[in-house]
């Protein structure tokens, strides 16, 4: 067993933080530029519901880039992998999560991979519902389950201060548009989008979601398959290949496990077959990935030899 204390873990959080300096926290959604660059805190969540943590775990932050696994996981389910996969591809782009180069130079034009904005858009327009409203409540609902928390919500301040600087998502959602590859009014997608990337939760949940996908799909506290194994297999490939963007490769070689991350700072791992992990650290690298966070995973996964290579 990794870290049998909280004390021992807080050791190396210690180590880390002295990383957060070099970071510095997303202001491009300006609700994101009021975080404390100097926070970090992990849990990291056994199935046998034993659970080790160190730092203000019960902090909140919100989801952002880290919730494109669980839409993906949602579309999938919804769909099957064969229908989602004529909309977005598999490869990983070597590219900024924001990028809108790729879209144009592929013919036909279709998104890389689900997790940059792109392919994420055009996931979450795929996600079923009546309305907007129907299609977040029911991600929603699927984040509480995995997370074995009814009270999640969503952040509405950081929603709307997403929502009133997205231009850059209208643009790629205009463009896949134009090629077919969404039907939607993109206005209300960035809406939903914008709601799907505030989901607020503390390093304690999301390390609950993480080991859902360690499990292979299974959440230990209810042992219910809330996600099929097939689907969670596919989502925790796109974590190895895609879950730091352009820092992906780099990452599978210092650290060697399927994790994502967010702008506010957040990063979901999965070890599979053991643990979940949640990590916040709002300081970000210059490629938008939590940098105290990353350090904290290496230090971790060096320690303990977590690398699945
Ligand atoms: O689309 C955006 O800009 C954000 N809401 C999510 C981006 C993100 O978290 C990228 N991750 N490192």
């Amino acid at each position: 067993m990794l870290c049998e204390t909280n004390k021992e873990l807080a050791a190396f959080v210690t180590k880390a933080r002295a990383y957060a300096k070099d970071g510095k926290v997303a202001d491009y959604i300006p609700a994101l530029g009021k975080a404390d660059p100097n926070d970090l805190s992990i849990a990291i969540q056994y199935p046998n519901g034993h659970c080790v943590s160190a730092g203000d775990v019960k902090k909140k932050f919100t989801l952002q880039s880290t919730s494109k696994v669980i839409s993906l996981a949602l579309a999938i389910m919804d769909w099957g992998a064969e229908t989602v996969f004529e909309y977005v591809g598999m490869e990983p782009t070597g590219d900024p999560f924001n990028s809108i180069a790729k879209l144009e130079s592929n013919v036909p034009a279709k998104p890389l991979n689900p997790m940059i904005n792109a392919g994420a858009l055009v996931v979450t327009h795929m996600i079923k519902g009546r309305s907007m409203e129907q299609k977040f409540e029911r991600l929603l609902e699927f984040v509480r389950e995995l997370a074995n928390d009814q009270s999640i919500n969503y952040c509405q301040e950081v929603a709307d201060s997403e929502y009133r600087t997205a231009d850059l998502n209208r643009a790629l959602c205009y463009f896949l548009k134009q090629h077919n590859r969404m039907n939607e009014n993109v206005e209300q997608l960035i809406s939903l989008y914008s709601k799907q990337c505030a989901i607020e939760m503390n390093c304690l949940q999301l390390a609950q979601m993480g080991t859902v996908f360690a499990m292979d799909g299974i959440n230990p506290v209810t042992s219910k398959q809330v996600i099929p194994k097939d689907v969670a297999r596919i989502c925790k490939t796109f974590m190895v290949t895609c879950g730091m963007y352009n820092a992906s490769g780099e990452f599978a070689i210092k650290i060697g496990i399927p994790a994502k991350s967010g702008v506010a700072g957040s990063i979901m791992g999965a070890v599979p077959g053991r643990f979940g992990i949640g990590i916040f650290g709002p300081a970000l690298d210059e490629k938008g990935n939590s940098i105290a966070g990353l350090k904290l995973l290496e230090l971790l996964s060096n320690h303990y030899k977590l690398s699945m290579f």
